[in-house]
């Protein structure tokens, strides 16, 4: 991917293609178009200073993000605009024991140089089953840990397994702190921020690390809608937060930080992380359905007929607006209407009311196709795997003949070319880690 002219795009198309590059030619793009010429009283240029960090007052849990996130008037917690997954594999010449002090001192750096926030930067290091094939114990993790090696979880599918060994995941409304933490760990800057940074780069073999990228928010796909995957006409209305056009993640449709951490053991405070990378094709989604069609497939038959989620969902306040109804009688209305929700069929995985997944997922233009990079942290993979199940909806489709793919949701317009799981330590175990780090401290 390359930078666009500088004049022919939005300042917002501009800055979201300059964390697609990355790199240095993204950092200074970013810079440039932050940086003002106007002085401020003390000397700087920069009028949107990134706010730096208290490292001392951050919490155990790494993926303790809402906390920190702006939330809107309904109290729904937003997502940083700006998200870099960086799949890495630790260098066969490192020791892990005389690297994890290195990498520890990086991440500390990172974490003073930029508040933990959405205006800062936030980001979770996870691990990878084969990360832990490495280690002699017996068993390679404790019980208290349930992630396996990714599998396929549908006969729709044959995705890439990504046996990376670890993923970062940063996430930041500001495009200039993300590039600019990335130039400091993998590049040559050495001080961001006004602080130094420690590099990481040594400890990686490049030929075997992935860089993904991606948005979300209101207008961010309309601006960048211009991509395989997308019909043209720019069909994406202008206040969509993402590609399909409605709004998700409600406050009360997501599992609570709570219910996706895990509770015993060595990693105790930690979570489990399933990353996919899907591919969109919404031709036929822009061009063959409408408004009403699309709303009875992503929500519900009723949500369209009764016309409860409005253009994009504004409509609709802490949560998806589906009654219990809507879920304990989805084969009727399947049957009666020839169509089933993608949130009505994936809300029978809930439990005591709330989904078991904390879905922190963005839309993507890599390859320079519309796609979406759908990030879900809980307890287990297997909370990830009822609940992909319940979105897959095989039983519903077989029952009420309307077949697997079309009319089931959105499953017509998804393609699952990358799935990866990842375990997030708590912080204090972050910094690669044994299979059992308690037991390897004593
Ligand atoms: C392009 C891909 C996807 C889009 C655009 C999308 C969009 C949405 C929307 C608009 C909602 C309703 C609003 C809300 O409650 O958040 C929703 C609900 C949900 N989606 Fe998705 N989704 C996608 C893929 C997935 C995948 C792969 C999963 C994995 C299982 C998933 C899991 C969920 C869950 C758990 C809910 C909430 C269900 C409940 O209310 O209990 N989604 N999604």
């Amino acid at each position: 991917m390359t930078l666009p002219d500088r004049e022919s795009v939005s300042r917002r198309t501009y800055l979201k293609t300059a964390v697609a590059v990355g790199g240095s030619v993204g950092l200074t793009a970013c810079v440039g178009e932050l940086t003002t010429t106007e002085p401020q009283p003390d000397g700087e240029t920069d009028t949107q200073r990134v706010p730096t960090g208290d490292r001392d007052s951050l919490p155990d849990r790494q993926h303790a993000w809402n906390g920190y996130l702006s939330q809107d008037a309904h109290g729904n917690y937003e997502p940083p605009a700006h998200h870099v997954l960086r799949y890495l594999s630790i260098a066969d010449s490192v020791a892990l024991d005389s690297a994890r002090e290195q990498f520890e001192t990086a991440l500390t750096d990172l974490e003073s140089a930029f508040a933990w926030s959405s205006d800062g930067l936030l980001f979770t290091v996870g691990y990878s089953p084969r990360y832990f094939t490495q280690f002699d114990e017996q068993p390679a993790l404790p019980e208290s840990v349930e992630f396996p090696e990714p599998t396929a979880l549908t006969d729709l599918e044959s995705p890439t397994f990504d046996t990376y060994e670890l993923v970062v995941h940063f996430a930041s409304d500001r495009p200039d702190a993300l590039l600019a933490a990335e130039e400091a760990l993998f590049g040559s800057q050495e001080t961001v921020n006004g602080r130094e940074i420690t590099a990481i780069s040594d400890l990686f073999d490049e030929a075997e690390s992935d860089r993904r990228t991606g948005f979300v928010g209101a207008g961010l796909p309309a601006e960048n809608q211009d991509v395989e995957g997308i019909p043209s006409g720019n069909p994406v209305p202008e206040d969509a937060p993402l590609f399909m056009g409605f709004r998700s993640g409600f406050e009360r449709t997501q599992a609570t930080e709570d219910r996706v951490t895990i509770e015993a053991g060595p990693f105790a405070g930690g979570t489990t992380q399933h990353i996919s990378k899907l591919q969109l094709q919404l031709n036929a989604w822009w061009n063959q359905e409408n408004h009403f069609q699309r709303v009875a497939k992503m929500f519900s038959p009723r949500h369209a007929a009764e016309e409860r989620v409005g253009d994009v969902g504004e409509k609709l306040t802490t949560d998806s607006g589906l009654t219990t109804e809507d879920i304990s009688d989805l084969l009727k209305q399947a049957r009666d209407d020839g169509v089933v929700g993608h949130a009505q069929k994936t809300a029978r995985a809930r439990e005591d009311g709330r989904p078991v997944i904390l879905r922190r997922d963005f839309d993507t233009t890599d390859d320079d196709h519309a796609g979406l990079h759908f990030v879900s942290l809980q307890r287990s993979i297997s909370d990830f795997g009822k609940t992909r199940a319940a979105m897959t909806g095989t039983d519903i489709a077989d029952e009420s003949g309307i077949g697997p793919r079309v009319n089931n949701g959105i499953m017509q317009y998804i393609f699952v070319r990358n799935r990866g799981n990842f375990l997030i330590p708590p912080r204090p175990h972050r910094s690669f880690p044994t299979a059992n780090p308690e037991a390897n401290e004593t």
